[in-house]
């Protein structure tokens, strides 16, 4: 919701010093984060110190389904005990096809990873200087703290009906004084398209009192 970064090697290190387990749940993480988008355990440098491992196909991969990874014994576990997987059917071939084709792109095209990493820095940037609070965002999700569920409301359709797709964060997620709009960056957006987006998102602002 903040677009924060877990602080993944300090959990790592609680984790060896109390003797626990560290799961993460990297859904935004993988395909976006880290060296050859391997996720946030990959930027801080500690992936092999997570035990499990678990993300979603249905992010930076734009299909549906996910992931757990980890040692064998835990995997047969959650095969078996795990109340989403039993009695299950699992993902159809044409999801799993589309989704290693993802994979596949991520890993052939490095660019699009970098793209995506330049357009969210240049899009927060524009906010910032328009005025709008991004919660110090360090994700492609880009979050714009409005504060008054009617105002966010009305500016979402204001958005849609320019061409902005906006997706928002409101109760019960936030507490609605923290309600927001979410703003996703993606690695194929134009420079201008990004623009356009600031500076309509500037102009109803104005209008709306929130700038
Ligand atoms: C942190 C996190 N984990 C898991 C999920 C679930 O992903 P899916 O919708 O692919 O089941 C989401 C979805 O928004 C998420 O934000």
């Amino acid at each position: 919701m903040e677009g924060s970064l877990a602080p993944v090697a300090e959990l790592a290190e609680l984790k060896e010093r109390y003797n626990a387990l560290l799961m993460i749940d990297d859904a935004h993480g993988f395909w976006a984060v880290g060296e050859n988008g391997l996720g946030t355990a990959s930027l801080f440098g500690v992936r092999d110190k997570v035990d499990i491992h678990y993300g979603t196909f249905s992010k930076a991969l734009g299909s549906v389904g996910g992931f757990c990874a980890g040692r064998s014994e835990v995997i047969d576990y959650l095969r078996y005990y795990a109340r989403s997987a039993f009695f299950s059917s699992a993902l159809p071939v044409s999801v799993a096809a589309a989704v290693l084709e993802s994979i596949r792109v991520v890993r052939e095209e490095p660019e699009h990873l970098a793209n995506l990493k330049r357009n969210r820095d240049f899009f927060q940037h524009e906010l910032e200087r328009r005025g709008f609070n991004t919660l110090n965002s360090r994700s492609a999700i880009i979050p714009v703290l409005i504060g008054d569920e009617a105002k966010l409301g009305q500016l979402q359709m204001s958005l849609f009906a320019a061409g902005i797709f906006t997706n928002i964060g409101t109760t019960p997620a936030v507490n609605a004084s923290k309600c927001r709009l979410r703003l996703n960056v993606m690695a194929t957006h134009t420079t201008e398209q990004l623009a356009f987006a600031a500076d309509k998102l500037e102009e109803l602002g104005k209008k709306l009192e929130i700038i």
